[in-house]
């Protein structure tokens, strides 16, 4: 497990303010909306977090939320409480029920194979139901990806937190990318450690993307929408289920 969702989930909220979050909600409420057949009430999110875009998405929806980490799903019942909370694998989980949207946020970017790919596509596909509709919203497709740096964090305080976020693809041939960051971390004592923490990325061509959500059962499509923080837009990838 990444330390940033293990030993250093308790300074999520400072590294990934949930303020940053709005606009991105905002945009994928309203593609759920241009995509679902019918009602649109209940929401699945798997790979959850710190539950920042939940919180925007509980004004428009009644969600479910699961994520592998604990300390993470611990963030986000503190930020959500109202909501439920499922600790569990997006490759493996099966709640025995249907939603009208299943969405998965970056958390898809931690699916490092095809076939971990293929498992969580199946995951969304069994917790829709039919006329129902699931966003994907990876970081970067093969195509998209650009190595890259940026920074961030925030304090509330008494604590603070601030990172270096560095991009970079070891092998161009394979289907996976890097993520280092260099974290500092301020506790109320004043007291700031440094560490380092590595994330590899699954990275797969589009036509993979819309393949692997076809050959799960879904109407596949991809398409790139306009967003402020994102220059080029943000390429999501949709399933309608029949
Ligand atoms: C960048 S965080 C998601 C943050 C989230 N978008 C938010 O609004 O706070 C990625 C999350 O994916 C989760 N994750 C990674 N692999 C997972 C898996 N196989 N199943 C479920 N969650 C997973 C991690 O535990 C972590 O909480």
């Amino acid at each position: 497990m990444e330390r940033m969702y293990s030993e250093l989930a308790d300074y999520w909220r400072l590294i990934s303010p949930v303020q940053e979050y709005e606009e991105e909600a905002a945009l994928y409420a309203a593609v759920l909306r241009e995509h679902a057949t019918g009602p649109l009430q209940t929401l699945l999110e798997l790979g959850s977090g710190g539950g920042n875009n939940a919180s925007h998405l509980k004004q428009h929806f009644e969600l479910t939320l699961v994520d592998l980490s604990d300390d993470m799903l611990r963030q986000s019942r503190q930020l959500n409480p109202e909501v439920a909370h499922h600790s569990g694998d997006m490759r493996a989980v099966r709640l025995g029920r249907e939603f009208d949207a299943v969405f998965i946020h970056d958390a898809i970017d931690h699916m490092q194979t095809r076939d971990d790919l293929a498992r969580a596509m199946t995951t969304a596909f069994l917790h829709c139901r039919s006329g129902g509709v699931a966003l994907l919203a990876p970081d970067h497709t093969q195509e998209r990806f650009a190595p890259s740096t940026s920074h961030g964090g925030s304090d509330d305080g008494a604590r603070g937190a601030r990172y270096l976020e560095w991009s970079w693809d070891p092998d161009p041939a394979d289907e996976s990318a890097v993520t280092d960051y260099a974290l500092m971390v301020r506790d109320e004592r004043g007291s700031t450690r440094v560490l380092h923490d590595r994330h590899v990325h699954g990275l797969f061509p589009r036509q993979v993307w819309l393949d692997t959500l076809a050959a799960a059962g879904f109407d596949a499509r991809a398409r790139v929408y306009e967003h402020s923080g994102l220059p080029e837009g943000h390429e999501l990838f949709i399933g309608l289920k029949p």
